[in-house]
């Protein structure tokens, strides 16, 4: 999910450099992030918070995200005897 739309930064980028050891201010100079409109910079705090080394699950979290979730449908199958006949 993309967390910084001014930068276009997802929310797993943000979690690779938090789990590589990186605080925020490292992240936003590193990839900009905030600094634009910085309307994303409570949602990247929470992704740096989640996914600090001690709580590995924070893209489990977000993949529960209401709009993570609109953002991919699995392919529907149709049944062969429903389209047959
Ligand atoms: S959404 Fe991140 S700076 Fe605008």
């Amino acid at each position: 999910m993309i967390v910084c739309v001014c930068r276009r930064i997802s929310d797993r980028e943000i979690a690779r450099h938090a789990r590589a050891g990186m605080g925020f201010d490292e992240i936003q100079f590193e990839l900009g992030v905030a600094t634009q409109c910085g309307r994303c910079e409570g949602c990247v705090r929470d992704v740096v918070a989640q996914c600090s080394a001690s709580c590995p699950t924070a893209n489990i979290q977000l993949a529960n995200h209401p709009l993570e979730s609109s953002a991919w449908k699995p392919p529907q199958s149709s049944s062969p005897t429903s389209s047959a006949r």
